[in-house]
């Protein structure tokens, strides 16, 4: 297989507060993939950062429209700046009332301001993601929870690799299918970018 002078850098992003439930074996599955194609990626678990809520400052924009930075200072800024370093992303989120769950969900807003106002000069403009929706308990609401991830990738003008649900199910297969898809993203990656 090809070496990479540069690999890509690689984010596997998870936001449930299980260490052992159906996100962390999606999560699993994709480091796996990563693995499989030849890279390595970081697995960050939004539950063990402090990542709060977007405060919708002044008159509902802040430094986020005007310096594409967020002002309420936490574990955020340091998480932006690993995003920004970042070529490829799998995000995992367990599906809670039908959309992500609270810390994807407290990431992924305060990201958007950050980057969708910049534009086509988005930090992950272009840049391919994976979005998983695991839906443990009725398995309602995988869809209305992909849209809204599939939404978030539009606005940050990433690219939509896969959308995948997985429910309890599903969960054999679909963990295969987040493994074969996170190894493909990266291989096409590698091959684009050699
Ligand atoms: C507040 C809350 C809301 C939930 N809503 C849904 C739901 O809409 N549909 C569903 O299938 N499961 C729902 N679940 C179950 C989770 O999707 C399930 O626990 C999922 O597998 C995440 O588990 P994990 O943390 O072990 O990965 C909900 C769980 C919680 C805690």
């Amino acid at each position: 297989m090809k070496q990479l002078e540069l690999p890509p850098r690689v984010l596997v992003i998870s936001a449930s507060p299980n260490k052992d439930g159906l996100t962390a074996a999606c999560a699993a599955a994709a480091l796996q993939g990563v693995g499989d194609a030849g890279d390595v990626a970081d697995e960050i678990r939004l539950n063990d950062l402090k990542v709060g809520m977007c405060r919708a400052c002044e008159n509902g924009w802040g430094t986020c429209l005007s310096k594409h930075e967020c002002q309420v200072e936490d574990d955020f800024q340091a998480l932006h700046a690993r995003v920004l370093e970042a070529d490829a992303y799998i995000l995992v989120t367990p599906v809670y009332w039908g959309e992500m769950s609270e810390s994807a969900k407290a990431f992924t807003d305060r990201l958007r301001r950050c980057e969708a106002t910049r534009g086509d000069r988005s930090g992950l403009s272009g840049k391919p993601v994976i979005a998983v929706a695991a839906a443990g308990g009725s398995g309602n609401g995988m869809i209305t929870c992909l849209a809204s991830m599939e939404r978030w990738i539009e606005h940050v003008r990433a690219r939509k690799f896969d959308l995948i649900p997985v429910n309890r199910w599903s969960r054999e297969y679909k963990l295969q299918a987040i493994q074969s898809a996170a190894e493909t993203m990266i291989r096409l990656e590698t091959t684009q970018s050699a």
